[in-house]
């Protein structure tokens, strides 16, 4: 165990592993085999009381913590610790009936009903003032209790309502702005409003930006991105200061929901003391260990390298989607410890025993329907003790030697409709990291103003929507002997959504070499040179100044022969742009790592090669096995199996 190891007041020593527990669904006795099974099971910690808020405050200001007080009891009793959840993420029905107000509204006017969850609006201070009352209660009744291992604040925070655009919610929005912009001509200034008649005298005027007519205004879109973003962060925020106040030495999480649009987790990182993280990969599609992979390396990073939770995974079929397919034998156990090796310290899943009524109760559990006589249970089992086998890494940094960045403001840019194409920015990321994955290379993922000093490769390919510093911060890459690649449309427009003009790229154009004359959106095309081959989705008139040509573009009309893809050198360091999407990005890459002397290794398909500490985990994710060479050894590896090398 490192310094970065998670410490609690426990000192609990084991990873985290179990699941969301809510026995409050069952008869008491069906707890006590809960224990006994959980003993089996290995289990260390519980989340518990996600979804309690109805059962903890039956009605408003009335407390019964009677059968929480048993159940923490009982968990200590059996050497299991509590994630204890602050309740507050689905509102019980009487606060609802007592402030309707609470409801969240659509951009077309519709408000969301009682009967689901989360059904509150991020803005509401009825809400607000009952969840910090409810944590403030909780706190209070159990920050002593010696099974308390951490706060797990709301949960998956914007899951279903991270957009609410009420009356109230305007209010906020207006305040948000008139902190961002001062006094309302900024506002028109930073909004572009001398188009379409869209001036402003006074900030009460301003709305969200509900359904209008035709295409709404792209700043004010994009800044209520942000203040939702940011209102969403409030609630817990607010949530944080109770915990802070009342238990300071217990640690907080919230937990995420991977690469999910609607929430900046850059600027909601340091209000934790770790990150968690909810995944769900689609086991029926061939490329989800790689998005899980590229996934887990955010959360890591999020926590600035330190150990993450992977709070929740599902231990085979999920419910929510159009098809639902089980995890075949050994995938549940790869794709946790694919979170291992990838920096987590605990393995969690949605939920400990599955529900048997309600909208999940075809969600795959720890324990089945079918109960403990199960296939599911037996690997519950034999991951739990495989953990336990695995507990001192806790702590153990991975190191990467390649950067990108995400940006989310580009995001919510990228993906508006007023935008040169429809592009997705999750694609930009995914050609870049996949051709990384398949070589064997480990990402961090940085925020576009980070510090990107410690990469030898820093790409940033679809940030279209960056302040000047971001933009100057990417530049310094090659001054100080990076490899800085940049992705068609990145700096094309600055912070407030207004192009960069003369030929995009702002400040970039001088260490690229290059400026763009005119945007090209491409159905199909293809390359000469570096990459050669098909391309897809984009072309770029490039001009080219003081940069190598590595490739063109061959035929697409007025395109033919003109640069596609370009490096500029600065000492060790280079600059390369990529204005298309080659079929074969594999071959910047390989160009790319061999020029920052980061090595790489063709790997099998399906398989990963990621070290931790002291040891290497070999994932065959593939349904036959494979060899694999690690440093000198040549390591065989079943179908769907795993091996974890030591030194
Ligand atoms: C999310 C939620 C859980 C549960 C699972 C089902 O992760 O946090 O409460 O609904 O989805 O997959």
């Amino acid at each position: 165990m490192t310094d970065d190891a998670l410490r609690t007041p426990s000192g609990m020593t084991s990873l985290w592993y179990g699941g969301d527990y809510n026995p409050e669904q069952w008869p008491r006795d069906v707890w006590d085999d809960d224990m006994r099974l959980m003993r089996r099971a290995g289990v260390t910690v519980a989340t518990i009381g996600v979804f309690s808020w109805a059962r903890l405050e039956p009605r408003d200001g009335e407390y019964d913590f009677a059968w929480l007080d048993d159940l923490m009891d009982l968990l200590h009793a059996n050497g299991v610790r509590a994630d204890l959840a602050t309740a507050t993420a689905s509102p019980p029905k009487w606060l609802v009936d007592k402030h309707p107000e609470i409801l969240p509204v659509t951009a077309d006017g519709t408000v969301l009903s009682f009967g689901g969850r989360q059904h509150y609006r991020p803005s509401s201070a009825a809400y607000r003032a009952h969840a910090t009352r409810l944590v403030r209660a909780l706190a209070e009744r159990y920050g002593t209790h010696p099974a308390l291992e951490a706060w797990h604040v709301g949960n998956e925070y914007g899951c279903h309502v991270s957009r609410d655009y009420s009356d109230e919610s305007a209010v906020g929005f207006r305040v948000w702005l008139r902190e961002r912009y001062g006094d309302i001509e900024s506002l028109n200034a930073a909004w572009g409003t001398a188009f379409w008649s869209q001036r402003y005298t006074e900030f009460a005027q301003v709305d969200p930006p509900r359904v209008t007519p035709a295409g709404t205004n792209p700043t004010q879109t994009l800044d209520f991105d942000r203040y939702s973003s940011d209102e969403l962060r409030a609630c817990l925020r607010a949530e944080i200061a109770v915990l802070r106040e009342v238990t300071p030495g217990i640690p907080i999480t919230t937990n995420f929901m991977g690469f999910f649009k609607n929430i900046d987790y850059w600027t909601w990182a340091d209000d934790l003391d770790f990150i968690s993280d909810d995944l769900y990969p689609d086991p029926e599609d061939p490329e989800s260990p790689m998005l899980a992979a590229m996934a887990r390396d955010l959360m890591r990073s999020l926590g600035g390298g330190r150990p993450w939770i992977l709070m929740e995974q599902a231990t085979s079929a999920v419910n929510w989607r159009e098809f639902n397919a089980p995890k075949p034998a050994g995938m549940h156990r790869l794709l946790s410890l694919q979170s291992i090796a990838r920096g987590a310290d605990g393995i969690m899943q949605f939920q400990w025993r599955a529900s048997q009524a309600g909208s999940e109760k075809f969600h795959a559990a720890m324990v089945p329907h079918a109960g403990e006589d199960s296939r599911i249970f037996r690997e519950t089992e034999a991951l739990g003790a495989e953990l336990a086998s695995l507990a001192d890494i806790r702590g153990e940094r991975c190191e990467a030697r390649v950067a990108m960045v995400v940006d989310w403001p580009s995001w919510w840019a990228l993906e508006q409709a007023s935008m040169p194409s429809r592009l997705s920015y999750l694609e930009q990321l995914i050609r870049w990291y996949r051709a990384l994955w398949r070589r064997g290379v480990l990402v961090d993922m940085v925020a576009a103003t980070g510090d990107l000093g410690g990469y030898d490769v820093v790409i940033a390919a679809g940030a279209i929507s960056l302040e000047d510093a971001a933009v100057e911060n990417l530049a310094g890459v090659p001054a100080r002997g990076g490899q800085l690649v940049v992705g068609y449309q990145t700096a094309v427009l600055d912070e407030q959504a207004h192009a960069r003009l003369g030929g995009y790229l702002g400040s970039l154009q001088e260490p690229l070499g290059v400026r763009v004359e005119e945007l090209w959106p491409l159905r199909t095309g293809s390359i000469a040179g570096l990459a050669e081959g098909p391309v897809s989705e984009w072309g770029e008139l490039v001009r080219v100044r003081d940069a190598q040509v590595l490739a063109t573009f061959v035929g697409s009309d007025d395109l033919d022969g003109q640069p596609a893809i370009t490096r500029k050198a600065h000492g060790d360091g280079a600059a390369f742009y990529v204005a298309t999407a080659p079929e074969r990005i594999g071959a910047v890459v390989e160009r790319v790592l061999a020029d920052a002397g980061v090595p790489w290794t063709a790997l099998p398909e399906g398989v990963e090669v990621v070290t931790r500490g002291d040891r290497t985990f070999v994932l065959n994710h593939a349904p036959a096995s494979c060899t694999v060479t690690v440093g000198d050894r040549d390591v065989h590896v079943g179908p769907r199996d795993v091996m974890v090398l030591r030194g």
